[in-house]
């Protein structure tokens, strides 16, 4: 059963069992890669995407659920990965390894779209669900300070 939705501003029609983790869609159907598997349970969020606006997790939600939605990757945010959330991150050299930073960046663009100067707290509670293996937590915060200056 096919299941229509928006995928970065284009409509698909994805011919693919309903019940079939979004993740799973999204880079082995539609082909985008920067969205990551990491754990599989809705536990470390570097599969974050956008759901109508909100961040949620791709891997422990089904295709079916994007039914007639809006869906952003890390590869709708912006044309040439000039978000300000994203040269942000450049600026500040925020990756390591880099495998969470899309999830990462997803969940930062959420909260700066409902918190537009988010303090250290709100920051941290807000990030507080996207795993970092190499650790990178204090310059993700420094780089949503920098975004919010920029947006500002
Ligand atoms: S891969 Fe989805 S939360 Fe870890
Ligand atoms: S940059 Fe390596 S896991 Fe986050």
């Amino acid at each position: 059963m096919a299941t229509e939705f928006e995928l970065n501003g284009k409509s698909v029609n994805l011919d693919v069992d309903p019940a079939m983790p979004l993740l799973w869609a999204i880079r082995d159907i539609a082909g985008l890669t920067g969205t990551k598997y990491g754990c599989g349970k809705a536990l470390c969020g570097a599969c974050t995407v956008h759901l109508d606006g909100s961040p949620i997790r791709s891997c422990a939600v089904p295709v079916s659920a994007a039914a007639g939605k809006r869906i952003t990757t890390i590869e709708g945010l912006s044309e040439n990965g000039d978000h300000p959330v994203q040269k942000a991150w450049r600026d500040l050299n925020v990756p390591q390894c880099g495998y969470c930073q899309s999830g990462q960046i997803m969940t930062a663009v959420a909260l700066l779209e409902r918190n537009p100067n988010p303090s250290d707290a709100e920051i941290d509670t807000a990030m507080s669900g996207n795993i970092c293996r190499c650790g990178t937590y204090t310059r993700i915060r420094s780089a949503i300070h920098k975004a919010a200056e920029e947006q500002s």
